[in-house]
C-alpha cells in the first residue's frame, strides 16, 4: 500500500519543520506531498529546504490563495498520477499529531475512508475557544441532520481514503473552497455507498501562527449543506411519487 499524505500550508512556518519531521518518523512508509499556495512568510521556500534533504518530501508550489478545497484538489491529483493507492489530508500546524496516523490507517482495510474524529467517545479537542467548538459542532450537527450522515465528525480534516474511492466520487469535481470540502468528500462517500470509519483523536489547538478560517467559509459551508440537504429531500419526493 503506497501511501502519501498530503499537507496544505498557508503561512506555517514556524509550525511546519517540527510537524513534517514528526510525520516522517511516525509513518516511515509514507511519502509526503506540502500543497504551498504562495505563502508570504516563506513556507514554500522552507519546504524546498527540508524536501532537497529528504527523498520521501515532495512541494507542490501554487501561484496563490485559493482556499483548502483547491490545494486538495490539486494534491490528490499529483498523488493519484503517480500511482499512490492511499491519499491522507492533514494540517500543517500541529492540530493533527502525525503519532495519530498509523492508528488511520490500521483501520483503513475495514473501509474506504478513516477519518480521525474529534466528537466520539475517546476524541477530544485541546486549547479551542467555546466559539471555535460551537461553530465545529453546530456545523457537524447540521450535516449531519440535513444529509443523515452516519458520520460524527463531518468537517474533520484528518483522514485516510483510498485512491480508487476518490476517483469513484469524482473528487476533482468537488468545488467547495473552505473546509466545506471535508464535508463534501464525506457526503460523496456516504451516497457512493462506501464505508466511513471514526478513530477517535485528540485535536490540539496550534501554538504558532493563525487559523485560515473566516466568515466567508462559515457561510459557504451552511450554504452548500443547505443546497444539498434541498436536493437530497427532493430526489427522495421523486423516488417515493415514481414508485407509487
Ligand atoms: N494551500 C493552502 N491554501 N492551505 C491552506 C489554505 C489555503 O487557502 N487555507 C488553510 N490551509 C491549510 C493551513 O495552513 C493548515 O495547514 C490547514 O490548511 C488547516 O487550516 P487551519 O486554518 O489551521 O484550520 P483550522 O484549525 O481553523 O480548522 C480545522 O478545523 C476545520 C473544521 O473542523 C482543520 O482541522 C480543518 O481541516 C477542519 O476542516
Ligand atoms: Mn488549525
Amino acid at each position: 500500500m503506497r501511501v502519501l499524505v498530503v499537507v496544505p500550508t498557508y503561512d506555517e512556518a514556524e509550525s511546519l519543520p517540527d510537524v513534517l519531521a514528526r510525520l516522517l518518523l511516525a509513518v516511515p512508509d509514507a511519502d509526503v506531498l506540502i500543497v504551498d499556495d504562495s505563502s508570504p512568510d516563506g513556507t514554500g521556500d522552507i519546504a524546498e529546504q527540508l524536501a532537497s534533504g529528504e527523498p520521501r518530501l515532495h512541494v507542490l508550489h501554487r501561484p496563490g490563495k485559493e482556499g483548502l478545497g483547491a490545494a486538495y484538489r490539486a494534491g490528490f491529483a499529483w498523488g493519484l498520477g503517480r500511482g499512490y493507492d492511499v491519499l491522507v489530508e492533514m494540517d500543517a500546524d500541529g492540530s493533527h499529531q502525525p503519532e495519530e496516523l498509523p492508528a488511520l490507517l490500521r483501520a483503513l482495510p475495514g473501509a474506504e475512508m478513516v477519518i480521525g474524529s474529534r466528537w466520539v467517545k475517546g476524541g477530544s479537542v485541546v486549547n479551542w475557544p467555546w466559539y471555535r467548538r460551537l461553530i465545529s459542532r453546530g456545523g457537524t450537527w447540521y450535516a449531519r441532520r440535513l444529509l443523515a450522515l452516519p458520520v460524527h465528525d463531518t468537517t474533520a480534516g484528518f483522514r485516510a481514503v483510498r485512491g480508487a474511492t476518490l476517483e469513484r466520487i469524482g473528487y476533482e469535481t468537488m468545488a467547495s473552497q473552505g473546509y466545506c470540502f471535508q464535508i463534501d468528500m464525506t457526503r460523496r462517500v456516504d451516497a457512493a455507498g462506501l464505508t466511513t470509519l471514526e478513530v477517535p483523536i485528540a485535536f490540539v489547538e496550534r501554538e504558532h501562527g493563525r487559523s485560515k478560517m473566516s466568515g466567508a467559509i462559515v457561510r459557504e459551508a451552511l450554504w452548500r449543506v443547505t443546497l444539498w440537504g434541498l436536493q437530497r429531500r427532493l430526489c427522495r419526493r421523486r423516488r417515493v411519487v415514481r414508485a407509487a
